[in-house]
């Protein structure tokens, strides 16, 4: 299974400070042994000189969303061709804060992927329960709607091409952090739902926890069986400590 170091810096960042961002990830990761997959999703206006700098590097850059349509009359968005045309090589897409603040639904994020996956786009589809949801015990359901409304219509060799990102909506920059059991168990409910679309979906589909995860509590959650790697938010702001989340990632599951 692929592990993942995935970046989501959400809009943080000016021109200057994503160049700087970028070429510190560069420096810092060029020596280092080639286990873990390294994203970065920088807003819109960077992933160009993003895609240029990082051009034969093992960074790869991600847009963080994507409008279904290939072209038209939707002022302010961005296309999933215009990405393509750029060299960008993944998009998340259905992160909570899209969802909690410009309306997103299933059924646009299903489209949405759609889209990427017909222009050879990964999509990180991200998935999450609110606070309320996991206090009231329906965690498990909520995160099973989700995933079905997203994948229900996706033929499985499709579905065998996305990253799934579990982000509790609770430890979003919040500081708390889902214990390595419930991100254990939640990630194999996943698995086990990925699996209702054939075995080799469940084995190839990489899982990434998200949620405020750091240097401090990586270890713990990366070495869940089914924690694939990690999408970072704060943390991958810091170059220092992005390249840590990467070097903790191939110590724990590339060297046992
Ligand atoms: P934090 O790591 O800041 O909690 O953000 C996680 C996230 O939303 C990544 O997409």
């Amino acid at each position: 299974m692929r592990t993942i170091i995935a970046g989501n810096w959400k809009m943080h960042k000016d021109l200057q400070g994503a160049i700087d961002l970028v070429d510190a990830l560069l420096s810092g990761s060029k020596d280092m042994p080639a286990g873990p997959a390294v994203v970065i999703a920088p807003a819109f206006p960077f992933l160009g000189i993003a895609v240029e700098r990082t051009r034969g590097s093992r960074i790869a850059v991600a847009a963080q969303n994507c409008h279904q349509a290939a072209q038209g009359a939707y002022t302010g968005e961005v296309s999933v061709p215009m990405l393509k045309s750029l060299g960008v090589s993944h998009c998340i897409v259905g992160h909570s804060e899209r969802r909690q603040y410009f309306g997103e639904t299933d059924a646009a994020v299903g489209e949405k992927i759609g889209a990427l996956l017909e222009h050879g786009i990964t999509p990180i589809y991200c998935c999450g329960e609110r606070k309320e949801e996991r206090e009231g015990g329906r965690h498990f359901d909520v995160v099973g709607t989700q995933l079905k409304a997203a994948l229900g219509g996706l033929a499985p060799d499709r579905i065998g091409r996305i990253i799934v990102a579990y982000e509790p909506v609770w430890a979003i920059g919040t500081g708390l952090t889902a214990t390595a059991q419930q991100a254990q168990d939640m990630h194999a409910h996943i698995r086990s739902l990925l699996g209702t679309h054939g075995d080799v979906v469940a084995r190839e589909v990489p899982i990434l926890y998200g949620g405020s995860c750091n240097p401090k509590n990586a270890e713990e959650l990366f070495a869940c069986p089914d924690v694939n790697g990690g999408l970072i938010g704060g943390a991958a702001l810091i170059a220092e400590q992005f390249l840590d989340l990467v070097r903790i990632a191939q110590l724990v599951k590339h060297l046992n």
